[in-house]
């Protein structure tokens, strides 16, 4: 049940803690400005609406799961644990319509065996995740769980629509709970949250699921990507997130004027500047990344928190009010007072999980010519993958050297993206992948 006073409690009493944070977004830039070129929209249009100046988008082979490990491992490092009972992956954006992504993700982190499912909740679902985990250690089901957010939603938005192509932006963001007194700090407070299913077209993605399934088929492409009525949905936004928000701090007990840091779903700029405002939180009390990571969907909120205590915004002591809204429509909101000690793993590009060895500029070199037979002259770290001859054959044949000597796999798709050949040696190391 909620206490008033503070904290998710059940039978054990227990409470669920915030005892680590990680995040992890993919390196490709892809500012307003290169939008600008396929769509019929502006940097200041961008800016102004939405408060976007830059997103980040996943390479086309690296899924939601693998962006969940990434920040999950960080997480798991930032709380100094190597094990946790349960993990809930937060998606909307999930690797496969089944399995869930989560028991890969278990899987890949080395937590075998572990409880691991995926909360689907929209934009929503990292607090709807944070509220199954507190509920999960009150009824002592789990002491510590792994809650991740993490979306690849440059795989449902289609690039040529204005609406959402500028929204939407990939990564993931992980923390860690585990059990202990409902009045330590970190500990998770009541949960308010809600749903309307009545605007459950307000956000879909029409097809791929089991209605209308036996028109698949022939179902237009478009009826496979993000499907939006922005204007309604923020409309919804504003009115849910702050009856959510002003209820959560009511239930912990806490007076609005109380509330030192409001962490909000980016979604828009101006959604969460106009919830404040109804809410009478001062606008410098209100973090944002959404400049420079977009909306990350369920990985808004995480990678949020994880971003601002980095940076100082969040500071032990701090009351702060937790709120998210999205498709469903769906909408959570929670309490916590941030915890002292709390060190976030989020550099961005962190190094990956599995690193593979480091690989200098001279032995991308020396493969290039020896194996790939390309002329050694115009091989120099500044040159561009083109004006050095390396072409697709190249880089097929450098994927195959590096995965024999070092036994580390890297697709040629990933090389592709380097600009020079100084940024092609230092792809091979960060992407390089185990042997299954
Ligand atoms: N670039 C330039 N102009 C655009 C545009 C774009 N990307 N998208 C829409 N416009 C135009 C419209 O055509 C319209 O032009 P008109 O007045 O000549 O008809 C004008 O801008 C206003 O359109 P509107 O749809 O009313 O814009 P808006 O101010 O509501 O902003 C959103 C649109 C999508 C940014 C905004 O509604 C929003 O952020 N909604 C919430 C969506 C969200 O975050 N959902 C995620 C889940 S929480």
């Amino acid at each position: 049940m909620n206490g008033r006073d503070g904290g998710f409690r059940g039978a054990t009493g227990t409470a669920a803690v915030l005892t680590g944070l990680g995040a992890w977004l993919p390196p490709r830039r892809v500012t307003n400005d290169d939008l600008c070129a396929r769509l019929d929209t502006s940097d200041e249009w961008i800016r102004e609406r939405i408060g976007i100046a830059e997103r980040r988008l996943a390479a086309p082979d690296v899924s939601t799961g693998d962006m969940a490990v990434e920040a999950a491992a960080r997480a798991m490092a930032s709380a100094g644990v190597d094990a946790v009972d349960a993990l809930l992956v937060a998606t909307s954006s999930p690797d496969h319509p089944c399995p869930a992504t989560a028991p890969w993700v278990a899987h890949r982190l080395g937590l075998p065996q572990v409880a691991a499912f995926d909360i689907a909740a929209g934009c929503s679902g990292f607090v709807h995740a944070c509220a199954v985990a507190a509920g999960l250690i009150a009824s002592g089901a789990a002491r510590r769980v792994l809650v991740v957010g993490a979306e690849t939603m440059s795989a449902m938005v289609d690039p040529d629509d204005r609406a959402t192509a500028p929204i939407f932006g990939d990564g993931a963001g992980a923390a860690v709970f585990e059990a202990d007194s409902p009045h330590a700090e970190g500990a998770l407070g009541p949960v308010v949250w809600g749903s309307d299913g009545s605007l459950a077209d307000a956000i879909v993605v029409p097809a791929g699921g089991a209605r209308g399934r036996h028109e698949r088929a022939g179902a237009p492409q478009g009826d496979f990507f993000v499907h939006m009525r922005g204007n309604e949905v923020f409309r919804h936004a504003v009115r849910r997130m702050t009856h959510a928000a002003r209820e959560a701090a009511a239930r912990a007990g806490w007076r609005i004027d109380e509330v030192d840091r409001l962490i909000a779903h980016q979604a828009n700029l101006r959604i969460n500047l106009a919830v404040a405002d109804a809410l009478g939180i001062p606008a410098d009390q209100v973090p944002s990344n959404i400049r420079d990571v977009g909306n990350t969907a369920a990985a808004s909120v995480p990678l949020l928190l994880a971003d601002a205590c980095d940076k100082g915004e969040l500071k032990p002591g701090h009351k702060v009010l937790l709120v998210s809204f999205g498709s469903g429509l769906a909408w959570a909101a929670t309490t916590l007072v941030w915890p002292a000690g709390l060190a976030p793993d989020c550099e961005n590009p962190a190094p990956p999980l599995f690193q593979g060895p480091p690989m200098t500029f001279e032995q991308v070199k020396e493969i290039l010519t020896t194996k790939g037979g390309l002329p050694a002259a115009p091989i120099a770290p500044d040159a561009s993958l083109a004006s050095a001859n390396i072409d697709s054959m190249a880089l097929v044949v450098l994927s195959m050297q590096v995965e024999e000597g070092t036994g580390v796999e890297v697709s040629e798709d990933v090389l592709a993206q380097a600009a020079t050949v100084a940024e092609l040696a230092e792809l091979v190391g960060r992407y390089a992948e185990p042997r299954a």
